[in-house]
């Protein structure tokens, strides 16, 4: 039986991530992996922060604080929130563990010795007070294009010239605003992915069924022409390089990053080795479906650079299957901004409302073919008229009325016909379409689907009207409303990747044992399962609607700066 490997993309460990993060990785891999859970297959997703890297650096600077102490705490906070969000990784590691380490000096060992890395000099800024090389963005100056005095090393903000540092007129460190600066050169080492592109070429190409977006950008980069790529960096913190006269350098971020995925699967598995195997799903894996997500700049790292560390080993570490990109997600048209503080940010969100709302309305507008746009009046729009009116609506008026009519006792009477019938195989087709898109990771698709099959419950109490019924059939209504109790099970059985606390809360208010809570898509569809007698609870209302003055209460705070 196959197994499935799921991978989102590190996020890197400096700063609470947004929304626009959360979407394009993380949420959709969550969703995914709950998917295919519930079809009862072997999972087993990975994710971790991306911990080094000249931004963690200067964080830990800024705040004051030493770079391991500060990566400590931000990993935990973005665990925390990530729990809190529902993301079921099966572990969450960090690109700094001694397992990555070894890994990454592993991977090189192999590349060097197979005649994929050569050495050449590279001229760099040197700051002689902060004592460190300087990346091209941590060099600050006025743009000889456009005047803007805090133009950076790489490029101006204000008029989006490219820039080289040495351009820059009165260059000074972002770091210290010191000007004793020199440049200096030193010796780097670089992957040759020149020498590996037939390979990575006729790896891309053998996967005709990936994403447009995924295909075409890594076929753009090969067509453009693969050049050697520079691994190192003249810093302390990151995987020392094990060759002689490279003492005071460490690799690049993102050569370490996406070894991450094998070495957060080894700390995962280090921790219970007698039940874990981690090489089983890296090495020689051929049973193993390996998925992964992230937004389309993570792409060419993804579909050129990893594989080509991968290809240059010349062993058979576990290549991805299928690699699923996805565009912007955008705020009111513009990018989502860290520095600017302007969208909304995974703390923020959890203060406004729980996991569900957001989960299921990112879903909803997943970028996938294109950029999406998020507002708060679509944002409100979603909620009151997916979640609250018509998921929500159905199961508190059919546990309501139940309640007040039979008592809290799923009611008994009536026989099965053809009204149920017909509403069982509108189930069976909707839920036959999510499971279809799901599989061919459509999430936008799998989520209309999903509300698809909640509008089914609310047609059919409505045109079975167990409310006039009663006072003419008391049994026919008993047989209408046990069935819409168990559509209330379906929902939660079906509904559990995209929302799964509000899953959690129906299984609660249905009293469903541990082991009911288990039953597949397939068996969701069994709307006899709960049998008369047994008790529910009526649960508190599930999702609650925006209303206009606070919708613009939510866009006057997230202006942004
Ligand atoms: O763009 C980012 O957020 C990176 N930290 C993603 C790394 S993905 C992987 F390769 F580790
Ligand atoms: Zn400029």
């Amino acid at each position: 039986m196959t197994r499935y490997l799921i991978t989102s993309a590190l996020p890197y460990i400096n700063g609470m991530k947004h929304l626009g993060n959360l979407v394009g990785s993380m949420l959709p891999a969550d969703v995914y992996a709950r998917f295919l859970r519930l079809e009862g297959k072997k999972v087993l997703y990975i994710c971790a922060t991306d911990e080094h890297g000249t931004p963690a650096e200067i964080a830990a600077l800024e705040e004051g604080l030493d770079i391991e102490t500060y990566c400590d705490i931000q990993h935990q906070r973005q665990k925390d929130i990530y729990m809190r969000f529902g993301l079921s990784f099966d572990y969450f590691g960090r690109s700094s563990s001694p397992q990555n380490h070894e890994l990454t000096q592993h991977f090189y060992g192999l590349l060097e010795k197979n005649g994929f890395i050569e050495e050449r000099g590279i001229q760099q800024i040197y700051s002689l007070d902060d004592e460190r090389y300087l990346p091209d963005r941590y060099v600050i100056g006025t743009c000889p294009k456009c005047g803007y005095t805090r133009a950076r090393g790489d490029q101006c903000e204000s008029c989006a010239s490219l820039l080289n540092p040495s351009e820059l007129v009165e260059p000074r460190s972002a770091v210290s605003g010191s000007q004793n600066l020199e440049l200096r050169t030193s010796k780097h080492l670089f992957l040759k992915l020149d020498a590996l592109s037939p390979e990575i070429q006729a790896w891309v190409q053998s996967h005709g069924d990936w994403p447009k977006l995924t295909s075409s950008i890594a076929m753009k980069w090969l067509n453009e022409g693969l050049q050697p790529r520079c691994i190192t960096r003249d810093l302390s913190w990151g995987v020392p390089v094990p060759r002689e006269g490279y003492e005071n350098k460490v690799f690049y971020v993102w050569f370490d990053a996406p070894i991450e995925y094998v070495g957060a699967t080894k700390e995962w598995s280090d921790l219970d080795p007698s039940n874990r195997d981690w090489k089983s799903w890296w090495f020689d894996a051929s049973d193993v479906y390996y998925a992964q997500f992230m937004a389309k700049d993570n792409l060419p790292f993804h579909t050129i650079i990893w594989p080509a560390t991968i290809l240059g080993t010349r062993e058979p570490w576990t290549m991805a299957s299928y690699i699923k990109g996805f565009n912007w997600l955008t705020y009111y048209g513009g990018k989502f901004s860290t520095s600017q503080q302007r969208g909304v940010f995974m703390d923020d969100a959890l203060e406004i409302l729980p996991p569900d709302y957001w989960r299921y309305f990112l879903m909803s507008v997943a970028p996938e073919s294109d950029d999406s746009d998020f507002g708060w009046d679509l944002f409100a729009a979603v909620v009151n008229k997916d979640l609250a009116g018509t998921l929500g609506n159905f199961v508190n008026r059919t546990l309501k009325l139940v309640s007040s009519r039979f008592g809290t006792t799923i009611p008994d009477g009536g026989q099965w016909g053809e009204h149920e019938d017909e509403l069982l195989a509108e189930c069976t087709d909707t839920v036959e379409e999510y499971r279809t898109a799901l599989r061919n990771f459509e999430f936008r698709k799998a989520s209309h689907a999903l509300k698809k099959l909640w509008t089914h419950g609310n047609v059919y109490i409505d045109a079975r009207a167990p409310w006039s019924l009663i006072k003419t059939d008391r049994d026919e209504a008993a047989l209408v409303l046990r069935t819409c109790i168990n559509l209330v099970r379906t929902y939660a059985i079906a509904s559990s990747p995209f929302i799964p606390f509000t899953s959690e809360a129906l299984f609660d208010a249905l009293d469903m044992t541990e082991e009911e809570r288990k039953a597949g898509l397939d068996d969701a569809l069994n709307l006899t399962a709960l049998k008369a007698g047994r008790p529910f609870q009526v649960p508190p209302i599930l999702f609650r609607r925006l209303d206009s003055d606070e919708v613009k209460e939510l866009q006057r705070k997230f202006e942004g700066i």
